[in-house]
């Protein structure tokens, strides 16, 4: 089958989750994504204190259909395979702290002069400039500046502690973010020919995730009051627990969610609120009260842990997960691509990548390198022995 990506190749200098993320969307849609690690791995290869086959889960999760390719870029003759390869590259992304590629000696300016046309995704906590660009940072950061930690702590307890998302979304988004960018900017050079550098600042895109600043920005007032000031304007819902010490999620917004209780609950309008849902549910199992929810049309799950979303019927009649052979970790199974496309459905083909291994594959066919020439690169340590 022919995917939309199968003539693109990118060369992924991405590190830990935001960057990975962003460069597995573009591989699963049929690019050949190169990751290009130091000799030594980079540093989300053992991000965690478990290890699967060599690498972290995270790792595991995050890439997905990609090649490896190990390469010192400190190295003078690291540097000149790099450039080599650009030449032959569409698309750069990396996710160092700012100013790393520069002082590489490999700033967007030397990228250019290689690859006239190339794009490249310089992704970073802060942006490329700004008083805050040479902060690191880790999606932890971009959430607390963007509001959404105080935010989170806010919606269980309105004077209790900033609480911090589960899972870091301020990677995961804007690395979607990143990934769509990129997209548009090969549209635009098919069409034009033209190249260019794309800044994609965490903090920027979670500022952008966070519609309570809209709603700040158009009341002036802060969530909490909004909120309080104008109650009923999102329906009843919640996370309620039932009477098997589970919970649900209910989330019956807007006014037909409204008729719907008073139709089948047999109750006034008035009447709705969280304290009579959550009398209702007190003698209900969990699963009990979503099927109750659910059969009269009101948005409601079962609360889940990891284990039980993976058993789900419908996530499994999805194509969620899939089952390869690892190298090293043996039998393993994986999260699908999530959409599902009619034509070029994007396919799990390959797990995360062993450290080099693809460097004799992309050295001999991408460069036409002898055995000699890449023995001689190892022995230097400009690359590492492969896998
Ligand atoms: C994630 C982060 C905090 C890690 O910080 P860090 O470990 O100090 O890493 P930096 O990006 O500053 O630098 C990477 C170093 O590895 C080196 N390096 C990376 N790839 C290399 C390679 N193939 N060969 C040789 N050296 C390499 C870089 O040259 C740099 O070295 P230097 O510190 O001597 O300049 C930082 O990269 C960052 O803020 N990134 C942007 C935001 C982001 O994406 N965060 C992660 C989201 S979870």
């Amino acid at each position: 089958m022919k995917m939309p990506l199968d003539d693109i190749r990118i060369l992924d200098l991405t590190h830990v989750w935001f960057g990975p993320w962003s460069t597995m969307m573009m591989a699963y849609m049929g690019a050949e994504v190169i990751r290009v690690e130091p000799p030594w791995g980079a540093i989300d290869r053992m991000a965690e204190g478990a290890l699967f086959g060599g690498a972290s889960y995270t790792f595991h999760h995050l890439n997905i259909n990609k090649k490896d390719l190990t390469l010192n870029l400190k190295d003078p003759e690291g540097k000149k395979v790099f450039l080599e390869l650009v030449k032959k590259s569409d698309i750069i992304v990396q996710n160092f702290s700012p100013g790393t590629m520069e002082k590489l000696g490999l700033g967007y300016e030397v990228l250019k002069e290689a690859k006239p046309d190339i794009i490249y995704a310089a992704l970073s906590g802060f942006g490329q400039y700004g008083p805050y660009t040479s902060r690191r940072s880790f999606a932890a950061i971009a959430e607390a500046m963007s509001g959404h930690t105080r935010l989170t702590g806010e919606r269980s307890d309105p004077d209790g502690p900033p609480v911090e998302m589960a899972q870091a979304y301020g990677d995961l988004g804007p690395g979607t973010m990143a990934s769509m960018a990129i997209l548009a900017a090969l549209r635009h050079r098919d069409r034009t020919g033209v190249g260019q550098m794309i800044d994609v600042a965490q903090l920027d895109c979670m500022v952008a995730y966070n519609t309570a600043i809209t709603g700040y920005l158009l009341s002036g007032m802060m969530p909490v009051e909004l909120r309080e000031k104008y109650p009923r304007g999102r329906g009843v819902g919640g996370l309620i627990k039932t009477k098997d010490g589970g919970w649900i999620r209910l989330a019956a917004f807007g006014p037909r969610a409204m008729d719907r209780i008073v139709q089948h609950m047999g109750v006034e309008l008035d009447d709705i609120s969280k304290e009579m849902i959550e009398e209702m549910v007190a003698d209900l199992t969990r699963d009990d009260a979503v099927k109750l929810f659910t059969g009269i049309g009101l948005p409601c799950a079962p609360v889940y842990h990891v284990d039980e979303t993976v058993e789900d019927p419908h996530v499994n009649a999805r194509d969620m997960f899939v089952e390869l052979e690892h190298p090293e970790a043996g039998k393993i199974k994986l999260i699908n691509f999530p959409v599902k496309f009619s034509e070029t459905q994007p396919e799990l083909k390959t797990p995360a990548p062993l450290l080099g291994q693809h460097n004799k594959e992309i050295l001999t066919e991408l460069l036409g390198y002898d055995d000699e020439t890449i023995q001689d690169l190892m022995k230097k340590g400009v690359i590492s022995y492969q896998a």
